[in-house]
This record gives C-alpha cells, structure tokens and sequence, in this order.
C-alpha cells in the first residue's frame, strides 16, 4: 500500500514508525514530516494545512491511504476533499471534525444525546456573560468556541478574573474561534485520555493514556500542549473504560451517523474521573500528542489494516487488537520559553545514540541547520519513549535517555507518571 502520513510531529514520527514495520506497506511518504520522520519514510516538503497541496501529493503517489495526525486541516475539509476523488481518508470530515473543532457543537451534542458532561450555557455577547456566571459557582470554566491550539479555555479562580477573561475572549483575542464562548460548570477529578478507532458506524476502543498539561513538575506553571504521558493508565480500568464506551462513544457514533456526519477516524475523549464516574471533558478528532507515543510502542498488532478498514468503514470485521503487556512512557523535551515563547535555533546533540530496544526518541520540534546540525525548531522538541516490564521499568530507561540528551535551555518534567508510581 502506498500511504501519504499527514503532521511533522512527536505523534506522527511514531505513526510513521509504526506504519513502517508493517508488511503491507509499498511506500510510506509524510508531509511534512521531521528529521527523525525522515530516517525512516520519504519526506515532502508540503504544509500540514495545505489542503490543495496534500490532495495533489495523494494522487502523485497514487495513495491508498491518506492518515492525517493533527486537526487544522481537519476542519479545512482535507477529508471531505479526499473523499470526493475516491481516496480512502483515516481522518473525519469537516462537518465530523466539529467534534473538536467547535465547543458550542460539542455540548449541544451531547446534551442532545445525553452524554455524561459538565453543564453549559453559550455566550455569544458581551452582555450575556454576567447570566451565565450567575448560573455557576467558582471556579469559572470559560471556553473559546473554535480551535485555540490548546489555549483557549481559562479557569477562573473567582468572578473578577472570569469576566476580564471573558471580555477578553469574546474581544477578539481568539480571533473567529472566540466568537463565541462556552462557560461551564468546574469538574473535579483525575483526567484521562481514551482513544476510539472510528469507522463511521463502529468504534474499536484504542487504548487509554495520561497526559501531564502543565509545564513544570507537581503540576504547576502554564498549560502545554502535553509534557509527557503513560499508559496504560490504571486510574481508567477496563469497567470506566467500559462506561465511557457505553454512554459517550457509542451514542456518539451513533449519533454522528444519525445527524448526516458519521465520524471516521480517531474520536479522543478527554475524561473526568469522579466516584460518579467517567464524564466528557472535550474530544478531539485525532491522536492525542504526545499520548500517541505511548499508544505506539505498547502496540503489537500491526496497525496499517486497521486505519484502513476504518476509513472503507470496516472495522467490523477486524479481529481485537492486540497490546503488549508492558507499560510505556513518554518524557517531552521542551524549548526554552516553552509554551509562551519557545526559542528556537539551539543545537541538540545526543537525540541520535542507540538507546537499545525498549528506548524511541521521537522529533517534534527539530530541523537541520545549513550545516546539517540538529536544532531547535518549536516548542516541544523530542518525545523520549521508553517500554518496560512496570512503568517504574520504563521510567527509569527514559530518563536515562533524557539525561544523555543535551539541549540548550530546555526543560522537561522530572515526574512524569507520579500518579500512578506513588499510587
Ligand atoms: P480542553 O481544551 O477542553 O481539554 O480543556 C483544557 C483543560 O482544562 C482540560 O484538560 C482540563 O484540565 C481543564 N478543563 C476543561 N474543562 C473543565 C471543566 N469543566 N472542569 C474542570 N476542568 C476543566
Ligand atoms: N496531549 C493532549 C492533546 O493532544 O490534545
């Protein structure tokens, strides 16, 4: 099968490694891509959003799969695009991808279809948000509509600070995204990522993952795009998990199909775990990244049959998954300045050892300087995996890794797992 990889990151550096063990594979081609992507497929210098340039590359290499890691050229429509020649897309339609790409759609939904969720109420001026606090108690959860690239929503510690961020939302500082504003009611508990394999009609449960958002150790500083993950996540047994398939994933298959959108693709459920029970946080119509790693290398089946039946809408004739009985983990090396202002150009060296066999480092944020060095290209610069008999194993060989790996400036968390090592 020829596949055209869709990202340049963390997540499809370890999409494109798996894609690339597989026996079914001709040719693996990523737009577009990393320099540890490029070890490993041919890379091709088209933007990740550039929607005209992907579905002209799809046809050059006569794809039989396009599989698109992150969601911005999701809502440009990418799918619906792809769809329309003929090109089997792991990915959702723009109308599907709605499932992330819009908050206000999303509690709709699920009101509609009675998901477990936080209460809501949309704002879409000024002088409706004063009601809308009205309607709940501190702390204030305030949304952005659209995509905000992870940073759109503000948890106010009390009313004063909600309605300065409130006004700041709704004045523009999302642009478009923030034209509308969705408060909520604050949900307390542990958080968990469960992925679902989506074919438009059935949904294959993928696994589940914990994420670290905030920058520094103990969960403080500012929200990141993820600092590291592990899974499993003991925190989400088999019967939560079982819960969350029941009352959120199906019915909003089911749902989706039912309304003209049917979902394909990977529906990423961020959950809320109380003694009442799983509840939707957001979903995301992707991979999440950096818990896509983790997913990856505890993987044993090959995964290429599965995103493909997902987009002819057959996985329901694949046979179940099969796991590894390890735990893996994934420590972020991240940028001086990371996530506020990330500097970019410091030469990284040490990423390219041997590791030996459990250890994966993944590029994110790398590029190669005029001389060929490695460098500093984002935010979130190397994902450092590692596999192990006990997630104790396997963070041990990480950050063994880590402390081989030199980058200028950077940081990353020391405490990657605490949940579930002290737990
Ligand atoms: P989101 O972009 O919707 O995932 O929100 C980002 C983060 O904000 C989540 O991972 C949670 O930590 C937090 N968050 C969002 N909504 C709520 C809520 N209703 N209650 C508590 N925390 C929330
Ligand atoms: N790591 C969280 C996300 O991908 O949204």
């Amino acid at each position: 099968m020829n596949i055209l990889l869709v990202g340049a990151g963390g997540r499809e550096h370890a999409l494109a490694w798996k894609i690339a063990q597989s026996p079914l594979l001709t040719r693996l081609v990523v737009a577009p891509g990393n320099p540890g992507i490029a070890k490993l497929a041919e890379t091709r210098q088209v933007a990740a959003d550039n929607v005209d340039g992907l579905v002209a590359l799809a046809q050059e290499i006569a794809a039989d799969l396009v599989v698109v890691g992150p969601e911005a050229v999701l809502e440009k429509g990418l799918a619906d695009r792809l769809e329309a020649l003929g090109v089997p897309c792991f990915g959702p339609t723009a109308a599907a991808a709605r499932l992330e790409s819009s908050k206000a759609f999303t509690k709709a939904f699920a009101e509609r279809h009675k998901l477990p969720t936080a209460g809501f109420v949309v704002v879409e001026t000024p002088d409706g948000i004063e009601t809308a606090l009205d309607r709940f108690e501190p702390p204030y959860v305030l949304k952005a509509d659209g995509l905000a690239a992870g940073k759109g929503v503000v948890i106010a510690a009390d009313r004063d600070e909600a309605l300065a961020a409130a006004h700041e939302m709704l004045g523009g500082r999302f642009g478009q995204a923030g034209a509308r504003l969705v408060v909520e009611e604050f949900m307390a508990g542990e958080e968990a990522s469960l992925f679902a394999l989506c074919d438009g009609k059935t949904a294959l449960l993928f696994g589940a993952a914990q994420d670290h958002k905030r920058a520094y150790d103990g969960d403080t500083g500012p929200n990141t795009g993820g600092m590291g993950t592990y899974s499993p996540a003991p925190v989400l047994t088999a019967g939560i998990e079982q819960v969350a398939y029941d009352r959120m994933i199906a019915p909003t298959m089911a749902g989706m199909a039912a309304e003209g959108s049917p979902f394909k693709g990977v529906l990423f459920a961020g959950l809320m775990l109380d003694r009442n029970g799983p509840r939707l946080v957001e979903y995301n119509a992707r991979f999440g990244d950096p818990e896509c790693q983790v997913l990856m290398l505890r993987l044993e089946s090959d995964l290429l049959p599965y995103l493909h039946a997902a987009a002819l809408g057959r996985l329901a004739e694949m046979p179940p998954l099969v796991w590894r009985d390890t735990a893996a983990i994934c420590v972020v090396l991240a940028a001086e300045g990371y996530p506020d202002a990330p500097i970019k150009g410091a030469i990284v060296s040490g990423a390219e050892a041997d590791f030996g066999p459990h250890v994966m480092v993944f590029h994110a944020g790398t590029a190669h300087d005029a001389q060929g060095r490695l460098i500093v290209s984002g935010g979130r610069v190397l994902n450092v995996c590692a596999s192990g008999a006990t997630l104790a194993e396997a963070r041990d060989q990480a950050y063994a890794a880590v402390a081989a790996i030199h980058l200028p400036g950077g940081f990353h968390r020391s405490d990657i797992g605490w949940r579930a090592l002290n737990g």
